[in-house]
């Protein structure tokens, strides 16, 4: 190291610390959304609660996109020929839980190079130890001891270069996602502060449901796991999940009476009953004025009563095929255009050079080398 200009950096911002995302809310309003899922394949009540049904939402308040993550994905263990269907099949949940195509953006996250090309800038400002503290890494390193890639260990990063390339600064999550975002407030922080300010400060907006147990009650609810209630099951398919759930320990019998909180069928109550049938739930198990099936029928009625409107949009979307290449061809076609923008800024304040700097006709225009000029050249015979 050359011992002339000082480090700059002894006062750098604390941007991000350990700071709460509500407390955020206070300050400037959000522009634009963010967020993403890997493609899994089929959905879930608990990616339902936990993503989706905020996103429906948010789809009527801001201008958003969501993108199915799928170099994310390649990070665990995956078979090439499952990937279209599970991007598919994933969009078509997404669809039919009421995600409207004329009301947000949705994409492939391989179809807009950037992403990469962005996370590759990201890393060589991310210092080694913030993502050695990434929890999600830790846990998949435990998953997968075969398989711990550098991809896995990048993953934040990854997810860094998702939000900043459109500089969108609102990213709904669950609270397994918060500290990826917390990552991305740090990382964008060390970029404004040593290249000048170029992306907002993004925030999560953590949704209400964040965590939803499966059926084991013991798990967080997840296709890998099979413990789960899927968007796509039909009325019976959950009643017979539900039905021979586990409850309260304590209610062995009928006439048992049971701690309500420690139910994992009440935990489903509070997402899908109303104040009033939680009330008599409770009510009932603690006083064992209910049985625990009289129960389990109220829940399962009301989870059908979400599902039944998507069972629709399903049926409605499988008679249009093309419906949902469509809205991923649209939703490309809207994003590289802004992303390629981003990149242009940034490579502008790296001192790289633009995309078309170096473009052989853009050499040939520039030069005052005779030679260089000699071939003629008719617009369109250089590629881009
Ligand atoms: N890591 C997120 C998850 O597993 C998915 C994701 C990727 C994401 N890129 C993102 C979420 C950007 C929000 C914003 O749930």
């Amino acid at each position: 190291m050359s011992s002339t200009t000082p480090e700059p950096r002894a006062t750098e911002p604390k941007t991000a610390g350990p700071g709460s995302p509500e407390s955020d809310d206070a300050q400037a309003p959000i522009t634009s959304v963010f967020s993403g899922m890997q493609p899994s394949g089929e959905l879930h009540i608990g990616n339902y609660l936990g993503a989706l049904k905020t996103w429906v939402q948010l789809q009527e308040r801001y201008p958003c996109i969501f993108c199915v993550v799928d170099l994310h994905a390649l990070t665990q263990p995956f078979e090439p020929r499952e990937m279209p269907g599970r991007i598919r099949d994933m969009v078509i949940g997404w669809l039919s839980a009421g995600l409207d195509p004329d009301r947000c953006t949705m994409f492939v996250q391989s179809t807009v190079a950037e992403h990469a090309e962005l996370a590759w800038v990201l890393n060589t400002i991310t210092p080694m130890g913030l993502l050695e503290r990434m929890t999600q890494f830790k846990d998949k390193s435990k998953r997968q001891p075969e398989n711990i890639n550098v991809g896995l260990f990048d993953y934040p990063v990854l997810q860094a270069a998702d939000i900043v390339v459109y500089r969108a600064d609102g990213v709904p999550v669950g609270e397994d996602q918060v500290q990826h975002v917390e990552f991305t407030r740090d990382v964008v922080g060390k970029f404004n502060y040593r290249f000048g300010e170029t992306f907002p400060m993004p925030r999560a907006r953590l949704s209400q449901a964040p965590r939803v147990m499966g059926l084991d009650g013991e798990r967080k609810m997840s296709k890998s796991l099979g413990n789960q209630i899927g968007l796509n099951d039909s009325p019976e398919e959950v009643w017979n999940k539900i039905a021979p759930a586990k409850t309260d320990i304590r209610r062995k019998r009928r006439t048992d009476p049971g701690v309500p909180e420690e139910c994992n069928i009440f935990s489903y109550h509070r997402f899908f009953s109303s104040s009033e049938q939680q009330a008599w739930a409770a009510e009932g198990c603690r006083t064992a004025g209910i049985g625990c099936r009289e129960c389990k029928r109220l829940v399962a009625d009301n989870i059908n009563a979400v599902l039944a409107p998507m069972r629709e949009r399903r049926a409605a979307i499988e008679r249009r095929p093309r419906l949902v290449d469509e809205t991923l061809a649209a939703g490309t076609a809207k994003l590289r255009p802004l992303a390629r923008e981003t990149m242009e800024l940034v490579r502008e304040r790296l001192g790289l050079p633009t995309a078309e700097r170096y473009q052989p006709s853009a050499c040939r225009s520039r030069s005052t080398d005779p030679t260089a000029s000699s071939p003629p050249s008719p617009s369109g015979g250089t590629g881009r």
